[in-house]
């Protein structure tokens, strides 16, 4: 048994939207610099490879992987040695891609041994689709976050790069692009040089691609083109550098803003124009462009009804063909069509809007024992600080404004039923016109920013307080299946930045494309974790962890045996600060646990320990400090430094 956790990995695969072969042309920079410099718009696939990770201890690299028809290779096994490596990958076949990486990673990292089983594939291979780079970043990043390299993406790709080129496959520089995930991204190609450029779509956009079953000669394709290069010598030489150049770079610009404005009748145009242009300069240089199913499908009438444009992917060729569909269900149409009049399998394509967290639900239904008997006559939540610009507010205020600084539109106050009247009196009942007239202009501001506050206020009663989990339950049908964040109604907050604390978690999980609920962790001292949930997981960078280990207030003994975290070579702890971006799934979790609680109560922590384990959960290390108010001395402790 290997003894080592595992983590989970999935890579998606890519399409290339625009500017394919400019990343080769530009890489003739290197010896011409009339060449125009390459750029590409690649996007990553819904599609991928899915593994589980470990580090092994026998300092080899085991690989089994799963095929598109659900099978699985034998186990492939390889002593981690340089030499054996690079010989393996010289060779070529099925594990030679991994045997490139595992190679350069130990070169240039001195790795040792790693197991992969990529148990799933749903990435159609040898479609364009960069399965074989897609290969190559699953396992770069396996070694980066197994043995904590701190790699930055950029870097993965260098080494998927690297790993692949020293295989007889011959890649292109925008391949690996799909180690950005799925979120389109813009690459430029200057000789060596490579700058990569996440975009942010303005809209929503409904790809189809459809393999069109026929024949592509790739190698035929790139000698071509490759012969009008470094230096054109003719007018269809010219022709060639003029649409993977100049008239490339026009069509990015044009396809980036496209994208970024959400307009997907102009992306789609703008697709069938690039398609033209192909095939008006480099069609009379190169027959295997002439591509006749792509074309077909291309020029069908029946087609435009659904679509706003189209073009071949990848080399072109008759491999496969993408469209920009005109909705979801045109798209389903579309297929049906494809599917009945050419035999030809066909997958969706998502581009989406990233999400951004609109609500956040803040819990202040507790019963707040330990700051008894102040809580006999007051929620904690009212307790009163005095903010870093000198201002005395309720705790909840405060907190609410952190949420709001996250870009947080919608709140949702969980309560006691009695205590309504007094948040409704603090946050909803306008300030006496006498008051008024006494405050001072910064005070009046003040004035309006709770009236502001009031209006963005929902009140959800927990009847009875079966703990933090149970108070996030009730606010289920208010979420309403949208990603969101929650606070913890006694926690405040600092950042060391200008950006604040709960933007920090909301960023990092909009950052990975909402795949995975964050929560925000802080180090704390071993003989404090057994106040907090408290993390332990893997690095996967500076100041995030993927974290494999969650427990709810662990006793020294537990969170000195388990909950260690290496960090700098000493064992470190880290408890949850209070801030969590959650994905709408935990109501599931929450609900089926508080069906079975009986008198217990419902802790979130356990909830999301069963998140984690389903889906994976991310803990970012914030940049700022946190403050707890509802323990009688560490709120003292709060109140004299909040504002310090
Ligand atoms: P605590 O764990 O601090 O519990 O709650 P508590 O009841 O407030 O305080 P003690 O432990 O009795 O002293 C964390 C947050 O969750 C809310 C609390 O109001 C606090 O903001 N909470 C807790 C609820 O809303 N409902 C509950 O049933 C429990």
């Amino acid at each position: 048994m290997n003894p080592f956790p595992s983590i989970e990995i999935f890579v998606p695969g890519r399409v290339c939207l625009f500017g394919e072969h400019s990343d080769w042309a530009g890489g003739h920079r290197r010896t011409n610099s009339a060449v125009a410099p390459g750029c590409v718009v690649i996007t990553g696939t819904n599609q991928g490879m899915y593994a589980r990770c470990k580090k092994n201890a026998t300092n080899e690299l085991l690989i089994r992987s799963a095929l598109t028809d659900g099978s699985q290779t034998e186990l492939y096994r390889m002593p981690m040695d340089l030499a054996v490596l690079q010989q393996e990958a010289a060779a070529g076949g099925f594990f030679s891609y991994a045997a490139g990486v595992a190679a350069y990673m130990l070169d240039f990292y001195g790795v040792e041994g790693l197991e992969i089983d990529n148990y799933k594939t749903t990435l159609p291979v040898k479609k364009g689709l960069s399965s074989s780079a897609a290969f190559c970043v699953l396992v770069a990043r396996a070694f980066n976050q197994l043995y904590r390299l701190g790699l930055t993406t950029r870097a993965e790709i260098e080494a998927a790069y690297q790993g692949e080129i020293a295989t007889p496959s011959r890649c292109g520089r925008m391949d690996q692009g799909c180690a950005y995930g799925q979120i389109p991204v813009m690459m430029s190609f200057d000789g060596d040089r490579i700058s990569v450029q996440p975009l942010r779509p303005g809209g929503d956009f409904f790809l189809l691609v459809a393999d069109l079953c026929g024949k592509k000669d790739t190698v035929r394709i790139l000698s071509d083109l490759n012969a009008a290069y470094p230096f054109a010598k003719s007018a269809s030489d010219r022709s060639v550098h003029e649409c993977l150049g100049t008239d490339n770079l026009r069509y990015l610009q044009l396809a980036r803003q496209a994208l970024e404005s959400g307009d997907a009748e102009e992306l789609g145009a703008l697709m069938t124009q690039a398609q033209h242009n192909f095939d008006a300069k480099l069609m009379p240089v190169c027959a295997e462009l002439q591509s006749p199913r792509l074309h077909q499908v291309l020029s069908d009438p029946r087609v435009s009804d659904w679509v706003t444009g189209g073009k071949g992917v990848g080399s072109q060729g008759d491999g496969c063909v993408q469209f920009i569909c005109r909705s979801p269900q045109a798209r389903v149409a579309l297929t049906a069509y494809l599917q009945q009049q050419y035999g030809m399998p066909c997958f969706d394509l998502d581009i989406l809007r990233p999400v951004s967290i609109r609500k956040a639900v803040i819990p202040v239904a507790g019963l707040g024992s330990r700051m008894f008997p102040y809580t006999k006559g007051v929620p904690k939540t009212f307790l009163p600080v005095v903010t870093p610009e000198g201002v005395a507010k309720p705790v909840i205020q405060v907190i609410i404004e952190e949420a709001l600084s996250a870009g947080v539109e919608e709140i949702a106050l969980i309560i006691q039923p009695e205590d309504e009247g007094r948040f409704r009196e603090y946050f909803n009942r306008d300030v006496h016109p006498a008051i008024i007239a006494k405050l001072p202009p910064a005070l009046r501001k003040e004035a309006e920013r709770l009236k502001d506050i009031g209006q963005r206020i929902t009140y959800i009663p927990q009847v009875e307080a079966k703990g933090f989990g149970h108070a996030v339950l009730q606010a289920e049908a208010w979420v309403n299946k949208e990603s969101f964040l929650v606070m913890l109604g006694d926690h405040l907050f600092r950042s060391d930045n200008e950006r604040s604390v709960a933007a920090q978690v909301a960023g990092l999980f909009q950052d990975f494309g909402d795949c995975q609920s964050v929560v925000g962790i802080y180090q704390e001292q071993l003989n404090r974790v057994k106040h907090y949930g408290t993390v332990a997981g893997e690095w996967i960078s500076e100041d995030t962890m993927q974290v494999g280990t969650l427990v709810e207030k662990p006793t020294e003994d537990q969170a000195q045996t388990y909950l260690a975290v290496e960090h700098h070579g000493r064992p470190t702890w880290y408890c949850v600060n209070g801030i969590y971006a959650l994905r709408p799934e935990i109501f599931e979790v929450l609900r089926s646990q508080s069906a079975s609680s009986g008198t217990e109560e419902v802790q979130l922590t356990t909830a999301l320990e069963t998140l984690m384990q389903r889906e994976g959960l991310k803990g970012l290390v914030v940049k700022g400090r946190h403050f707890d108010t509802g323990i009688p001395a560490i709120y003292a402790e709060t109140v004299a430094n909040f504002n310090a």
